[in-house]
Order: C-alpha cells, then structure tokens, then sequence
C-alpha cells in the first residue's frame, strides 16, 4: 500500500474544495490540492517553527535563498544570483502584480487559452485588454498556437502571459515551441510572465524546461513565478518566487506590490526551505502515484462513451473533452451523479470538463465508476 491510498477525512477544516458540497454525497474532483499530506519533513518544519512561539515580522531566510539557487541549478542548470529572487505571497499574487507593473495605459496582455482562470481576469484587475489565442490541438494532444500569437500582436500588445507546465491542458512547451515564442516576443518587443508552478508535476521521465534556460535571449524581459505549493501540497500556506534578472523590471514589479502584498508568511518560508530541501523522495513516491492515477483514469474514459481525455504529460489535471454528450450544462449533470468537476467555460474552455486527480486510487475508483453510471443511464 502506497502512503498516498491513505484517505484523510479533511472535513472540518474549511477545506475549500470540500466545503463546497459539504453536506453532500458529491465527491470534489475540482480546485486544483491534493487529497494528500504534505511530506512529513515539511510537516516537521512547521512543527518546530510552531514550537518556537514567536512569530514576528520575518526577513526571507539567506539559507532559504541559497537552497533556492541550488535547486534551480541541480533540477534545470539555471544560475541566479541572490538580487534575482523575489518572495511574494503567491503565484496569483504574481501574475496581478506583473500585470499592474508591467503594462502601461492601452497596452494588452496576451494568453493561450484555456488557461487557469486567474490569467483571464489579471489584466482587466487594471484595466488591460486581455487578447486570447485558442490552443491547437490534434487528437487530444494540444500545442502553444505559435504562429496565431505572432499574427495577433499588434502596436499595443505588450505581456505574453505564459503557462508551462499548462493548466488544463497538461502540456509541457518544447524547445521547438519555445524557440517560436522567443522569435515572437522579441519581434513585437513583448514582456513575458512565465506561471511555472507545476514545473515538478512533469511525467513518464520529463524534465521541464524554464522559459528562463529554453530562451536566454527573453532573460531581461522575463519574470519567472515558481512555488512549492502545488507539488508539495501546501496551497492553503502560501509563498511563491518570483524570478527577475533585468533590475528595472524587478523594480517595476517591486514598486506594483509595494503595500499591497504585504509580507511573505513566516511558515511559508519554513515550507519553501524542507520542500525545496528534503522534499525530493516524496515528490518522486507522489509522481509514480499519480501516473497510475492517470493511466486508470485515461482507461476509464476512453471506456466511456462521449468522453475523451487530453494527454497528460504534467499537473494532476484531466482536460475532458465532453462536447459529443450534447450536454447544456455538462458539469451540473455530473454533479447529480455524484462527482464534482470543473467546469472548462472558466478556463475558457467550454464544452469541456477539469478533472483533479490528486486523490486516492479509492476515491478516483468510485467517481469514475459514477460518471460511467451517469452516462449509461442518461
Ligand atoms: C497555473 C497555476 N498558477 C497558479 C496557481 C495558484 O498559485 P498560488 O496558490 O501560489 O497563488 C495555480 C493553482 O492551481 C495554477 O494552476
């Protein structure tokens, strides 16, 4: 038995994901945590910092900055140096904060779509138009739409809004793609936000390639946003890094959160330093364990009729396509029968359905057998 089987009982303890069909029979495949526990070596951090009893205002540990750069070295062979680092609250915090910081009046941000729901509303948060470019995809395989984005930038299209790894749709951008992105932005003299949260969610032996190392030239118009939060489990704590080489963007961005974000969470410290530390061995138990999730998922759908499922290659996300079930509202059919998926309209995706496979084998057993149950009788 893999630690991972392990069904936690995470009621009463405001768990967004839970909360929202509390009282139900519905089981929650949607916002995007784990059913897991965190590794206990990050369990054990913040039990020591716990028994200290003092929390004051707290200074972004060097130790924390050294195992920062290390691990940016070992996993990617990418250097930094210490003045490049930027600990913010989170990675959302850091997509509003470049679009607050980076774009001046009239100039728009740029997105592939679907995308994680907060890329679509951060520009318009101040006041930007957002230009979306549907992806490209071949029998549920999709890829960055490289030569629409090149053919949509016009005068006042300014910051490229990248998702890599790609949520919803599980992709890992290539050299390839990247190389035409880089030719891209460079071309219409764009800015580029890079969200590499899911950067350690990568299978079948990928290693995922930063924007940062596939494209030195994009160095001093990149801001990089990494966090431990998604791999390690930990989004109700917080705390993600933001990446700046060019220091008149840093400064930028800097100047666009000052008062706003307030200070870095002292146990978001503590967490990023065991995860980045010692967090290795979990996260490899954690990925075998969600490629068989992934693997009993794909055979389930495709043994469904009306249902196809992406190729997932990173994040424990499922991009469904459901379009054929001629459904008005195919998540609240769904919901009926027992399982609660996101809905793709909030990614942009309509037609479509997100399902979160971070849970026990038991749990992804009993929703696949009710949505096989939900279309046979419908
Ligand atoms: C692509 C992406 N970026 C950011 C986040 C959330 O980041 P944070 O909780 O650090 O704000 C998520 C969560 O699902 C995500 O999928």
């Amino acid at each position: 038995m893999s630690q991972f089987d392990e069904v936690v009982d995470r009621s009463g303890t405001h768990t967004t994901k839970w909360e929202r069909y509390r009282d139900t029979n519905i089981l929650p495949m949607w916002v995007a945590d784990m059913d897991f526990r965190a590794p206990e070596v990050v369990i054990e951090a913040i039990r020591r910092r716990v028994e200290h009893g003092l929390f004051g205002y707290t200074e972004p540990p060097a130790e924390l900055i050294e195992i920062f750069r290390g691990y940016l070295d070992q996993r990617f062979g990418w250097t930094v140096a210490a003045e490049e680092l930027m600990f913010i609250p989170g990675v959302v915090p850091g997509l509003n904060i470049a679009c607050r910081g980076l774009l001046d009046p009239g100039q728009s941000a740029l997105t592939a779509t679907p995308v994680y729901y907060p890329f679509l509303t951060a520009p318009g948060n101040f006041g930007h138009e957002l230009q979306r470019i549907p992806v490209e995809s071949v029998n549920g395989r999709y890829r960055f739409p490289g030569a629409s984005l090149d053919r949509a930038c016009g005068p006042g299209s300014r910051l490229l809004m990248l998702c890599n790894p790609f949520n919803p749709v599980g992709r890992m951008l290539d050299q390839v793609e990247l190389d035409q992105i880089g030719e891209t932005v460079l071309r219409h003299d764009l800015l580029v936000v890079s969200d590499e949260i899911h950067c350690e969610l990568t299978f079948d032996g990928r290693r995922h390639l930063p924007t940062a190392v596939a494209c030195p030239e994009l160095r001093d118009r990149l801001v990089t946003l990494m966090a431990p939060g998604k791999t390690f489990n930990l989004a109700g704590i917080g705390g993600a890094v933001a990446i700046i080489s060019n220091p008149e963007l840093r400064e930028r961005f800097a100047r666009a959160s000052s008062g706003i974000t307030g200070q870095v969470n002292l146990f978001s410290y503590e967490v990023m330093m065991a995860a980045y530390r010692d967090g290795e061995p979990w996260r490899r138990e954690l990925i075998a364990y969600l490629e068989s999730n992934r693997d009993y998922l794909a055979a389930r759908i495709e043994a469904m009729v009306g249902i196809t499922m992406n190729d997932v290659q990173a994040t424990y996300l499922a991009w469904l396509d459901v379009r054929a079930l001629g459904l008005s509202d195919a998540a609240g059919f769904f919901e009926r029968g027992g399982v609660g998926l996101s809905d793709g309209s909030q990614f942009g995706g309509p037609g479509f359905l997100r399902l979160n496979f971070g849970c026990p084998r038991s749990q992804l057993v009993e929703v696949c057998d009710r949505m096989a149950e939900s279309i046979t009788r419908a």
